[in-house]
């Protein structure tokens, strides 16, 4: 583990070892579609621990702006020419401060990585038939890996392969096609694709959760739904599920500065017996059960 730092391995980790730190080389960072790039990282010691659900903390050492990290998914781990695990994909879309500055870099380039952070996605319950992934906007980027260890076809954080015998299907909404990114990744683990967008130009015209209505069919109860993507979205589905009393775990893409439960800056709402409370979504999450979240009540925060 040449260079890296281990952090406190009480905060932020499901994996045995917990998470650390380390200055991790770029090897790939491409662009796969309209504002959307794949940086593949090499952190042997990272990827070995990291499970899909989790997270890892990416800042640009030189610039002191933007100061802080920011959080990706796990993509998907890779490995090197002899087969061994050798690092971490990420897949960013260029939006603010930090991610604008992402696809300057260059192979050969190093960025500070801290994880993995957070917890994995949980397995479906028991005696779930198919699993629903349904992603919008970026959202689709912690899914690949969670599919492929879904279908038994690659082992994370040093869990064994076991094809769980569901359907896993992929429903990725989008602005329009050319903001569809990775399908092919997607394709390539035989899961079920399903494609929308709002303007019609592939797939499903509409929302995602409106393309999901059209595949639940008239019993799902067998049905464990994942989601991940914008928060309204993350809202309506979480709607949808309720009202049909479904099982639903959502990935929270919230704002976050350390990413290690010390700065209370990524709380999220969660429902108690006394009423609601705060969690930190970088340590209690990311992946919480819709059931007990409680939405920010959009209407109050308008006036
Ligand atoms: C657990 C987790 C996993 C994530 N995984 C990915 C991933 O795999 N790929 C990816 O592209 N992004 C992911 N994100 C979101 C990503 O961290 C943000 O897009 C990123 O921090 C933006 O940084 P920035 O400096 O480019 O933008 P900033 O300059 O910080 O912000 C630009 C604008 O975007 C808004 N903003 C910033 N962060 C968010 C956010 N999370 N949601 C909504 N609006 C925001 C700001 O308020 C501001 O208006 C994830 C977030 C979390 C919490
Ligand atoms: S990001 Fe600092 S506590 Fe969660």
């Amino acid at each position: 583990m040449n260079g890296a730092t281990v952090l406190d391995n009480r905060v932020g980790s499901h994996s045995t070892h917990g998470p650390i730190q380390v200055t991790a080389r770029i090897v790939v960072n491409r662009q796969i579609a309209t504002r959307i790039w794949l940086m593949r990282l090499e952190c042997k010691g990272l990827a070995q621990r990291i499970r899909p659900g989790q997270f890892v903390m990416v800042r640009i050492p030189r610039p002191s702006d933007p100061l802080l990290g920011r959080p990706f998914a796990l993509y998907d781990t890779w490995l090197d020419a002899s087969g061994d695990i050798a690092g971490i994909e990420v897949v960013y879309m260029e939006l603010g401060r930090a991610t604008r500055q992402l696809p300057k870099l260059n192979g050969g380039e190093t960025v500070e990585v801290w994880g993995p952070l957070g917890h994995p996605f949980p397995e479906p319950f028991i005696g779930a038939k198919r699993v629903f992934l349904v992603a919008g906007g970026i959202g689709q980027t912690p899914f690949l890996a969670h599919a492929r260890e879904l279908m038994g076809q690659k082992g994370y954080g040093g869990q064994p392969l076991r094809d769980r015998g569901i359907e896993v299907h992929l429903v990725y909404g989008a602005r329009n096609a050319s903001f569809h990114a990775g399908v092919e990744h997607f394709r390539s683990t035989g899961a079920n694709i399903h494609l929308a967008t709002d303007d019609g130009s592939t797939g499903y015209h509409g929302r995602v959760t409106g393309c999901l209505e059209g595949l639940l069919g008239p019993d799902p109860t067998r049905d464990h739904i994942f989601g991940c993507g914008p928060e309204p979205m993350l809202e309506a589905l979480a709607q949808m599920v309720s009202v049909r009393g479904l099982t639903c775990h959502v990935s929270l893409e919230t704002p976050m500065a350390c990413g290690l439960g010390i700065c209370f800056s990524c709380v999220t709402k969660v429902k108690t017996p006394e009423g609601w409370d705060y969690k930190r979504v970088c340590v209690e999450g990311p992946v919480f059960n819709t059931s007990e979240l409680v939405w920010p009540d959009r209407h109050s925060l308008v006036d």
